[in-house]
This record gives structure tokens, C-alpha cells and sequence, in this order.
């Protein structure tokens, strides 16, 4: 099923046009598909289902409680960040059972809820972090379970903002420090060594650097052996790409299955935590263009969406094709595409080649990810409102921000 796709000239989300949303619900707007969204997660699941896995969603992609909620009902399990991020997963019906704790720097506050709540591991990236945690679950009268975030110095070769695996990087323990840190974990009195993880890093699109963390990762578990150290499971991060422009990607079965392989002989359970790839691609931010200028050197489209409501162009350079709600034959030209923000940062895509007038409705694609859980106030600009189109139905799950509400924790000096 394309989940996407026009109907007499019209990009629709499944059976919806987007005309039908702007006007429903105003621009800007993100706007997601139930089934693309459902079909994402389903591959994946289906992919890793010969043996016995868990798919924690990274809720950083996108932490709407009705997508939460949607892919809780269909089993999965999450992959946090914050304590923020564990009381939405509870909020939505997640289910903490199934929920492992992955950042460099959890507070004291974030471990007593996150044990009181009952996860299921804590991905643990420091050894100071370990011992705050073996204390922490003793006063409580718990044991805390945890895997090590293990670098595996592997070059994801992507953005250098979102490779996180090399041994430059802050995130997780030092491959040559593993074996020490996993005895002294064994030896705490109010710690279990449940697993082991990896993550090194994001849109990643090819499948080696994952094969090649995981090569790293089976010698690691091998050396636990000799010290007497049984995991239980094995969590290999994100990190799967998706197709903004001319990305390829690998399938999800390819990657699946090159894991699979060298997983073969090995009986522990696999965990992942995919984020970008099970919604980057089921949404879209749809925006209107306000104003068309025409410069000496270059044409501007100022839209009503910005750098605060989608910051990855601003942030990384990222590319997302911007396609108009309604196709047509005019004369292109060649413009780019920004917000109203004052910030010459501000822009969502350069130099697109569109024939474009006033009140036009443009489509921001593959933006389910990392676009509304980013967004900011930047400006004293409301988050937009969020919508899911399922079949013909649309389900407003964000209202769009009151300004009052923006300035409603504020106070006046005396
Ligand atoms: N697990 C951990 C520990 C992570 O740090 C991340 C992402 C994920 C899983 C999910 O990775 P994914 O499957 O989505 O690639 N804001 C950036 C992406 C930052 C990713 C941070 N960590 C962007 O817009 O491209």
C-alpha cells in the first residue's frame, strides 16, 4: 500500500487530501499515516521474528503518546532517555516491563523512578554511573539490572553529529574497558548483569558498520564467558536509515538477516531500538506558503513552518524533499524554501525547483522523525498541531499550542 500518493493531482495521506487537513486543522501541521507507522513496525518485528527479540522504540524520534500508544498495542517495547520519556511510555500504556534506560548521564531522581517503575535494563555508559546505580538500587532494597553500553569504535560513516559509537565519542564504555567494568558489575551487591548493548549511531545506510560492531560485541560476550559472566540478552541500538533523497538503505530483512546469521549459534535474546526507521517515513509537515520574493540572485518561498518546528535542515544540513499538495504544470523556478524566523539558518530546503504562488500548500516528507520530538518555541512560535490519518479518518493527537500557553510558567519580578 503506498501510503502517500495523489489523487487527481493531490497528495493524499492514505485516503485524506492534505487540502482536507490544512483546512480542518490549519498549517503548520504534522501529519502521520496509521498504516505507514503500523507497516514500519510490523517489518521490523517480522524480520527478527525466527528467534526470540524485542523491538524497543526509540522514543526520541518521536514521542507522541497516541504513536506510543499505538506501538505499544502492537508489543513493542521502548528504548529511553529521561525520565520524561519513561513517564510518557507509562502515560501511553508502554509497558515498563519492557522499557531499557539508555544516556550518559541519568540522574539519581531518573534511577529511583525508573526502578520503582520496574524496567527492564538500564544501558549503563560510565563506570561512575554504575556505581551510582548499585547504591541507588540498595537504598531502595532493589537490584537494579543492566547491560553496558559497550563503544564499539566502529565508523557508522554518517553525520558526525549522530555517529556515536567511535572512541571519540562520549557515549559508552570503552571496548578495552569492558571486561573490568562487567566483573566489577557482577561483584556489586545490588546490581545484575542482565546484557550487553550497542548503539554507534544514526541514518545509517549500509549494513556493515552494524556487522562489524556486532563481530565486536560476540568477542566481548566470548571474554565475559572466561570471568563467568552469562548475558541474557543483546541489545543492538538503532540506527537504520531511511530514504530522504537517494539514500539506499538496506531493507530491514537484509539487516535483519546479516545479524541473524552471526547470531545463529548464540541463544540469548536480541533487543534493538529502532527509532528514525519506524517513523521517519510516516510523516510529513505540512506548511503554507505565505509569501513568494523574488531577489537579485535568488527566489525565497516563505512558509508558514520553520526552523523550530522541523530543525533538522538548520541542525545538520538535511535534506527532505518538499513536495507541492497540488501538482501542477506552471513554469518552475528555482527558490528556497524558509521560515519566517529571524535566523538566516532558518530554512527547510534549498534551491527547489517548484512553480509556486501565494497561499500554495507544500508537503515537508519523511519528517516523522526527529521533527516534532525537536521542535522548540524558538520565536515565541506555538508547536503545531499533530494528526494521524488512518484510512479516511484523521485524529488530531497534539493540539496546536495557545500562545498563552507559552508564557503560562512565567512570572513577573515583584
Ligand atoms: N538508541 C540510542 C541509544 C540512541 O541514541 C538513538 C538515537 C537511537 C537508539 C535511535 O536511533 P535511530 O534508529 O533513530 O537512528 N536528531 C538526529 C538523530 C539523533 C539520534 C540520536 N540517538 C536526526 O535528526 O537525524
Amino acid at each position: 500500500m503506498k501510503f502517500f500518493s495523489r489523487h487527481d493531482a493531490e497528495l493524499c495521506v492514505e485516503s485524506v487530501p492534505l487540502s482536507r487537513i490544512a483546512e480542518e486543522f490549519g498549517t503548520p501541521c504534522y501529519v502521520y499515516s496509521h498504516a505507514a507507522l503500523t507497516a514500519a513496525y510490523q517489518s521490523f518485528d517480522s524480520a527478527f521474528s525466527q528467534r526470540e527479540h524485542l523491538i524497543c522504540y526509540a522514543v526520541k524520534a518521536n514521542s507522541s503518546l497516541a504513536i506510543l500508544n499505538l506501538f505499544a498495542r502492537l508489543g513493542a517495547g521502548f528504548d529511553i532517555v529521561s525520565g520524561g520519556e519513561l513517564a510518557r511510555v507509562l502515560a501511553a500504556g508502554g509497558d515498563a516491563k519492557k522499557v531499557v534506560f539508555s544516556g550518559v548521564g541519568k540522574t539519581a531522581d531518573e534511577m529511583r523512578q525508573a526502578l520503582e517503575a520496574g524496567i527492564l535494563c538500564f544501558n549503563v555508559e560510565s563506570e561512575s554511573e554504575l556505581e551510582r546505580l548499585n547504591k541507588i538500587a540498595g537504598e531502595m532494597g532493589k537490584r537494579a539490572p543492566v547491560s553496558l553500553r559497550v563503544n564499539p569504535d566502529v565508523d557508522p560513516k554518517t553525520h558526525p553529529y549522530i555517529s556515536t559509537g567511535l572512541k571519540g565519542n562520549k557515549f559508552g564504555i570503552a571496548y578495552t574497558d569492558a571486561v573490568r567494568l562487567y566483573c566489577k558489575a557482577r561483584d556489586l551487591p545490588h546490581l545484575d548483569v542482565a546484557g550487553i548493548d550497542c548503539h554507534i549511531g544514526s541514518q545509517i545506510t549500509e549494513v556493515t558498520p552494524f556487522a562489524d560492531a556486532l563481530d565486536k560485541i560476540l568477542l566481548l560476550i566470548d571474554a565475559l564467558k572466561n570471568e563467568n559472566i552469562e548475558i541474557h540478552h543483546l541489545d543492538l541500538g538503532g540506527g537504520l536509515g531511511i530514504c530522504y533523497s537517494d539514500e539506499t538503505p538496506p531493507p530491514v530483512t537484509d539487516y535483519a538477516d546479516t545479524l541473524l546469521e552471526k547470531l545463529a549459534d548464540r541463544n540469548f535474546k536480541i533487543l534493538l531500538e529502532p527509532g528514525r526507521a519506524l517513523v521517519g517515513n510516516a510523516g510529513l509537515l505540512l506548511t503554507k506558503v505565505e509569501y513568494l520574493k523574488h531577489g537579485d540572485t535568488k527566489n525565497f518561498a516563505l512558509v508558514d513552518a520553520a526552523m523550530n518546528d522541523l530543525m533538522r535542515p538548520a541542525l545538520y544540513d538535511a535534506y527532505h524533499a518538499i513536495l507541492p499538495v497540488m501538482e501542477n504544470t506552471g513554469v518552475a523556478q528555482r527558490y528556497e524554501i524558509v521560515g519566517p524566523v529571524c535566523e538566516s539558518g532558518d530554512f527547510l530546503g534549498h534551491d527547489r525547483h517548484l512553480h509556486l504562488a501565494e497561499g500554495d500548500l507544500l508537503a515537508v516528507m519523511s519528517a516523522g522523525a526527529y521533527g516534532m520530538s525537536m521542535s522548540s518555541n524558538y520565536n515565541t512560535r506555538p508547536r503545531v498541531a499533530e494528526i494521524i490519518v488512518q484510512k479516511n479518518n484523521t485524529h488530531l493527537i497534539r493540539e496546536r499550542e495557545k500562545i498563552s500557553q507559552l508564557f503560562a510558567l512565567e512570572r513577573l519580578l515583584p
